[in-house]
């Protein structure tokens, strides 16, 4: 169908208008800005509001969120609703009001019940998260109020708990493993059970249900609320030109108007246009084109509406997909059709898993579908409408033409004057045959996706939808029609499985099993990914069993039918149950169940040493709420200040012969450029430091591996250095180089290896031969490979450098080990260390990656700021920061095992080859972390053969649980593979490998210390009771003998983890009012330390004993870390920082308590009693010496111990899909007496997380020549709330007194993270249970069914393979059908 538009007026292309706009109720106006801005950076350059923080810049993350209110002066309404500040472009939000988390609430005007509730939970760590995930619930309360709800109790808002959880399902946060944020959500919802909600600081166990809601910081909807701006209704302009120096941003306001735009001189040909909705696209394709001219598609009516008519609903192509979802569930109040209602339902449920919540509000409908059809993008949403038959409507030229969706998409790329107008969804109705035996007809339709999240921002594998339009006769089921529509499998659009629609429906069969059989053949040859996609195979299964899923969504009238079953004369009865089946599915996710259930957690503290003990709010978690607390990035720019990016090798190993742009000029903004031949004289090409000494800055002649910097772009604005960065094209020679070595394998070919000093050697245990000859059974050189993890802090790293007087230099970093970069920047520029002063507040997450990674991008800026004479800043895309960062060391392990018939291990010997990378980082400590966490089993005799390879990769450092994670998994490995060959239990087998306290003193000596600390025995059975395992076992057999497409597994794993205890330094000054002011070496990176140390200044100074020293902690801060102030800091790592610098802190206080003491005596002579106040006061005016400084060194007895827990996890596998839900952990974890059990607990279920993050997600891949390609949101995935433990509860244990340790506490931040091996162990059993079904099925098991190895990560198609990747096609069994509830 094709219409010509004529255009009669033409637009208003000459006026040149403001764009006017609120921000936390501010008026700013803007006449000339470059429309490519986006909020995000306006937001962050040109307000004081920083709240919205820079975590991916491609809609991934959630940082960056902010409240949008829109008026409609139509309606005169306001709508609320968050975006993504880092895709919106700043023009698009001309009228809007926008609101940050500073806007809900401050440290001025009172924080937001919202911030209190954060910070009460527990909820913030490092805290770059938290302002985005305060404005998701924020929004999530705001529209919860316009719902037709009964008004809730004073204090609660509208909210349900599930929506509570979902407002933060696109939010990620890398610190605190959700849990206590989701609670913190859930707190405000009016049908949580307050039983539910975890530990807090609001109230106490035991309290009534009204106590608890009386204590929870009062929330009224009216007072909290968000207030839209008057000026902005009276203000609302529709139509709006923006110019700026070089592009311009229009608004047509018709149809008419944009095609005169579009035909108009100021669009001639050559002019670069963008059309542009919500912008979202840009998150994926990450364009660095700059547009003459951007066109706003929004202000066009027909673009915006939703219409009506007998044959279905038209959607205008810039209505956001929520928009059309809230369309389409409307739907069902008009539709008087239940067939139709419920496609429509479901498409929207459907909908509903695209992206998240922040980007479906802005990202349109039509956007989707141009992705799909110019660029191939992996899209959901043209799967889900070819399958329902939608047509589009196009404006090309002047040409308006209507055309199928499956017409569109397989036309060649729409060239970018081309409009998509609307998209139409038919209404659909069975068809009803006049032929009366056939009067029986309904509509069934299903879609799927697999991924790697649930509900959280994940593209899948395949998605697919199906229509089927079914009737009954005598014979069974026929097929009338079908559509099979699969996408996003490495596919270039969505497309119909014609073949196999035709075969079902062709010839009036009606369903057999045969058919089916035929079918599933049939789509394998029609589903086949394109070359190069990854996981074919996999995704090629999934195509097969959701369509075997979904023809058995009517099985058992299928089954009746097949094995004719009596329903001759009632065939109406089976295809009606069928199509309410498929209704009721439907109509069971209206109210969703909650993501999580309750979860528990056990805290056991003490007041011996109050405040120490006490679970107080992590220090500064309300600013970090409302977004005041100041990062690196937060600090504004000096004047002047430029902004660098790296310009990194692609290549391995390769002569770099120059770097070019395309042009004779630099870039546009670019300043200089520098590389290593800009060092000045006297100083040297270094960027890191370890204690194996210096590494490189840049790359010389030489690059040495893809990711290695090999010049640095400085530039007017981060922008342009980043465009610049990636705009160079660096000329490469590799004539007569030799090969690079990429493989493990090839530096042992050519012996690549590095040192490792003897003194770091872990020894070995026995005697290997000896423990052999005892044993009964042995296994053989065994291999596990083990790959690498991204730390994926939510800050990126990021420094400021400023020049100061007399050649010095000011470095802020985000960085654990300031003292060491201090000393690089110093060597690098070839001046004194006191000319170099680091400045480190706080560390927007650390874990490991901002230790010696943080340096090279701090010196690169000192080394630009001290060459140029002006401050430089950098702030790394996700994307380099990735490729940079290294990560954690892959390893490749190969074991002999020895062990007798009852499952005792008698002998282990391990060769272990670790992946270094280029430089030695802290590669040669690796050895003794691998050996000391694997030590936690009496493995009788061990011993290993430890090789630390040098390979041209990016080095590999520190990352939390370094080795010690490999090393645990690696001893449960060998001891489920001992399992597997006896077929005993694995908990028998393990319990009897684990230490008595003799063997325990056997292998780790003295660092075992008391038998009284020997914690594991009590906690291994204490755990198998309070998590109910035994019984839980008997049940998931109980489950797996009646489930054939899910499979359950139960793991409980035990840990040893060894730490050190590093000297550090402290610094207490005491103010005239009595305020103190504490110094540490240690960085706050989000684990609390600063909270421990103020809990320890105020103990250790309440000990002089006058009035009001018991409540000392409010006036104790602590302040940045200054290496100049503060020398020695060390570094922040190894979990033990927070000890040592409580003991630094508390021999300060203990020297000061000491000049104290005398003048609190005359004082005491003189007055009853003596307050704190006038202790301090009159000691100023009596000149006692109120700063005290130390350096705690711990004594040998102390500087190792051991660390012990353990956990269980339950987890659920889908045989059909892979996917893998965690249905329960348990943990009980040793923290002796936890200092602050609210952080501990913190530390402890981050750290879960984060390794159910390395076991079972997510994949840190390079390409063949090591260049990581695993660099973004979209691919590299960590948890989010719906990929954690359903239920989770947590135990610290206090385990009493440790007199070697600091106020008997222990460490928390590391060892938890190796407990997530449970989660991995649980789901090698579930896949054993579905491997042993395959067998008994008679299929072809691809190697033993006991003996296999489970990959890490367990991703998805990872366990499907294991589970059998032909599962549907070996079943022939009609009892082996699969329910809905089975494959959704
Ligand atoms: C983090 C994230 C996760 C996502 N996850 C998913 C997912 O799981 N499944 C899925 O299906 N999609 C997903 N998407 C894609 C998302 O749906 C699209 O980005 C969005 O719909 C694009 O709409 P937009 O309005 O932002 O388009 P824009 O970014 O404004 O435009 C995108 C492109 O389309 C062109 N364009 C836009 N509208 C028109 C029109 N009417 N006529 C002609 N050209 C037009 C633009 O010129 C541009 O080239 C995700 C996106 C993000 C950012
Ligand atoms: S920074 Fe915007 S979503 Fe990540
Ligand atoms: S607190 Fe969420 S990322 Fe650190």
């Amino acid at each position: 169908m094709e219409a010509e538009i004529v255009c009669t007026e033409p637009p208003p292309l000459s006026r040149n208008e403001t764009l006017v706009f609120a921000v936390n109720g501010k008026r700013f106006e803007i006449k000339d800005i470059d429309p490519s801005t986006t909020l995000l950076h306006f937001l962050r350059s040109q307000t004081p509001f920083k709240s919205v923080k820079l975590g991916c810049g491609e809609g991934g993350c959630g940082a960056c969120i902010v409240l949008l209110s829109k008026y409609d002066p139509v309606l005169k309404q306001v709508e609320h609703f968050t975006i993504s500040s880092c895709l919106t472009l700043i023009c698009s939000i001309n009228g809007c009001s926008i609101t940050t988390s500073e806007g809900l609430g401050n440290s001025k005007d009172g924080f937001h019940p919202i911030h209190q509730r954060f910070a009460g939970f527990h909820a913030s760590q490092c805290g770059f998260c938290t302002p985005g995930m305060c404005m998701s619930l924020f929004s999530a309360l705001v529209n919860a109020e316009e719902k037709q709800r009964p008004d809730p109790s004073p204090g609660i808002s509208k909210l349900t708990v599930s929506e509570a959880e979902k407002a933060i399902t696109g939010n990620l946060c890398r610190c605190t493993g959700y849990r206590p944020i989701a609670d913190a959500c859930k707190s405000f919802a009016y049908d949580v059970d307050m039983e539910d909600l975890g530990f807090n600081s609001f109230w106490r166990k035991g309290e009534t249900k009204e106590l608890k809601v009386s204590r929870l910081p009062s929330y009224s909807p009216k007072e909290h609320s968000c207030i839209y701006p008057q000026f902005l209704k009276d203000n609302v302009k529709s139509v709006m030109l923006l110019n700026s120096r070089r592009n311009s941003w229009y608004t047509p306001g018709t149809i008419q108007e944009l095609l005169s735009l579009l035909h108009s001189d100021v669009v001639q040909n050559g002019t670069k246009i963008k059309l542009v909705v919500g912008n979202t696209g840009t998150g994926y394709y990450k364009e660095a084109e700059i547009y003459d001219k951007y066109i706003d598609l929004r202000y066009i009516p027909d673009l915006s509406a939703v219409r009506r008519d007998n044959s279905g609903i038209e959607f205008g192509a810039a209505l956001s997909i929520s928009k059309v979802i809230f369309s389409l569930k409307e739907e069902q109040k008009l539709n008087s059709c239940l067939d139709g209602n419920m496609v429509f339902k479901k498409i929207a449920d459907h909908m509903e898993k695209v992206a998240s919540g922040f980007i479906r509000n802005s990202a349109s409908l039509g956007g989707n579908l141009v992705m799909a059809q110019r660029n191939y993008f992996a899209s959901d949403i043209t799967t889900l409408l070819l399958a329902v038959g939608s047509s589009v409507s196009i404006l090309e030229g002047h040409k308006h033409e209507k055309v199928t969706l499956e017409e569109f998409l397989s036309r060649p790329p729409l060239d970018s004057r081309t409009v998509l107008i609307s998209v139409h969804i038919p209404f659909l109705e069975p068809i009803r045959n006049n032929d009366s035996v056939e009067t029986n007809s309904g509509l069934l339709f299903e879609s799927y996706r697999a991924a790697a999240r649930p509900l959280g921002n994940a593209l899948p594998y395949l998605n697919a939808a199906f229509l089927a339009d079914v009737s009954c006769n005598k014979n069974g089921v026929l097929v009338n029609n079908i559509q099979l529509a699969f996408g996003a499998y490495g596919t270039r659009h969505a497309t119909r499985a014609r073949e196999v629609e035709e075969y079902l429906a062709g010839t009036g069969k009606t369903l057999s099993v045969g058919i089916l059989n035929k079918a599933v053949e049939l789509i394998k040859s029609s589903v086949i990914p394109e070359e190069g996609t990854s996981h074919a195979a996999y995704r090629s299964s999934l195509a097969v069993s959701y369509l075997f899923s979904f023809l058995f969504s009517f099985s058992n009238s299928v089954d009746y039918a097949i094995s004719g079953s009596p329903f001759d004369g009632n065939d109406g009865t089976l295809l009606e149950e069928a199509c309410k089946r498929n209704n009721d599915d439907d109509r069971s996710q209206i109210v969703r169940p909650p993501l999580l259930s309750s979860a528990n957690q056990v805290i056991e503290s003490s007041r011996e040493y109050y405040p120490i003990g006490e679970p107080i709010i992590k220090s500064g978690s309300a600013i970090q709420a409302s977004g005041e607390a100041v990062y690196v990035d937060d600090i504004p720019s000096p004047p002047n200040c430029l902004h660098g990016a790296f310009i990194n090798s692609t290549k391995p190993l390769a002569r770099v012969k120059g770097i070019s742009f395309g042009s004779d000029s630099l870039p546009n903004g670019v300043t200089a450029i520098i590389s290593f031949k800009d060092i000045p004289e006297g100083g040297e090409n270094v960027g890191s430091k370890t204690v194996f000494g210096f590494e490189p800055l840049f790359a010389d002649d030489l690059t040495r591996c893809a990711g290695e910097p090999i010049a640095f772009v400085l530039a007017e604005t981060q922008k342009y250095a980043d465009a610049a960065a990636k705009m160079a094209m660096v000329d490469y020679d590799t004539k007569t180089i030799d090969p690079p070595i990429l493989t493990i394998q090839e530096a042992v070919d050519r012996a690549s290896f590095f040192d490792v000093p003897s003194f770091l050697y872990p020894e070995k245990v026995g005697d290997f031969l000896k423990g052999m000859a005892e044993a009964d059974h042995k296994i053989l050189s065994t291999e596990i490979k083990l790959n690498s993890q991204y730390y994926f802090y939510m800050e990126t790293q990021t420094a400021l450098a400023i020049p100061d007087e007399d050649n010095c230099m000011v470095i802020y970093s985000s960085i654990q080990c300031p003292e060491f970069l201090h000393s690089v920047v110093a060597k690098c520029l070839g001046i004194p260390e006191h000319n170099i002063r680091v400045i480190t507040r706080r560390v927007g997450g650390g874990f490991g990656g901002k230790a010696i990674k943080a340096m090279p991008v701090a010196t690169a800026c000192a080394l630009a700021a001290y060459k140029l004479r002006r401050p430089v800043r950098i702030y790394l895309d996700r994307k380099t920061d990735m490729i940079m960062a290294g990560g954690r060391h892959p390893m490749k392990i190969t074991y002999t095992v020895g062990f007798k018939s009852n499952g005792k291990i008698t002998a282990l010997h391990l060769d272990i080859l670790i992946n270094a990378g280029i430089n030695p980082d802290i590669s040669p400590v690796m050895p003794s972390s691998v050996v000391g966490a694997l030590k936690k089993y009496d493995w009788g005799a061990l011993s290993f053969d430890i090789k630390v390879c040098k390979t041209n990769h990016p080095s590999k450092s520190a990352m939390r649980a370094p080795g010690e994670v490999q090393g645990s998994f690696v001893a449960d490995a060998v001891i489920e593979n001992v399992a597997s060959v006896l077929s005993m239990e694995v908990d028998s087998v393990r319990k009897r490998n684990l230490h008595t306290y003799e063997s325990l003193k056997l292998f780790y000596g003295s660092v075992a210390g008391d038998s009284i600390e020997y914690t594991l025995p009590t906690i291994w059975d204490k755990l198998a009771r309070s998590s109910s395992y035994v019984d839980r076992i008997a049940m998931i057999e109980q489950f797996n003998g009646s489930h054939k497409w899910r499979k359950r597994g139960i793991s409980q794993v035990p840990i040893v983890h060894e730490v050190l205890v590093r000297p550090a330094p402290g610094k207490v000054s005491i103010l005239w009012d009595g305020s103190i002011v504490v110094e540490v070496g240690g960085i706050e990176l989000g684990q609390g330390l600063w909270t421990k140390v103020k809990q320890m200044t105020a103990y250790a100074l309440s000990t002089i004993q006058c009035d009001g020293s018991e409540n000392l902690v409010e006036k104790v801060r602590v302040i940045q870390s200054d290496t100049l102030s503060l020398v020695q800091g060390g570094f922040t790592s190894g979990s033990t920082t927070s000890e040592s610098s409580c003991e630094a802190v508390r021999l300060c206080c203990n020297i000061l308590v000491e000049r104290l003491a005398p003048l609190k005596k005359q004082l005491q002579e003189q007055m009853d009693s003596v307050n704190w106040d006038i202790l301090i006061l009159q000691a100023h005016l009596q000149d006692v010496n109120l700063a005290a400084s130390s350096y705690y060194v711990p004594e040998s007895s102390s500087v190792r111990y051991l660390n012990y827990g353990a956990a269980v996890s339950e987890v659920e596998v889908n045989i059909l899909t892979g996917e893998t839900r965690i249905l329960r952990s348990d943990i009980i974890y040793d923290c002796g007496q936890s200092m602050n059990p609210a952080v501990d607990l913190g530390q402890i279920e981050g750290a879960f997380v984060q390794g159910i993050g390395f076991f079972m997600l997510e994949e840190y891949l390079s390409n063949t020549e090591g260049l990581v390609v695993a660099d973004s949101t979209w691919t590299y995935k960590i948890p989010t709330i719906d990929t954690i433990p359903k239920q989770f509860n947590v135990e610290v244990l206090n385990s009493g007194c440790h007199k070697n340790r600091v106020l008997s506490s222990k460490a928390s931040g590391e060892p938890p993270l190796l407990l997530a091996a449970s989660v991995h162990c649980a789901t090698r059993a579930a896949i054993k249970e579905a491997r042993k079904q395959l067998k008994s099925w008679g299929s072809v098991v691809d190697g033993s069914d006991s003996t296999f190895q489970l990959e890490v990560p367990a991703t998805m198609p990872v366990v499907k393979k294991l589970c059998g990747l032909d599962t549907v096609e070996r079943t022939r069994d009609k009892s082996q059908v699969p329910t809905r509830a089975e494959v959704v």
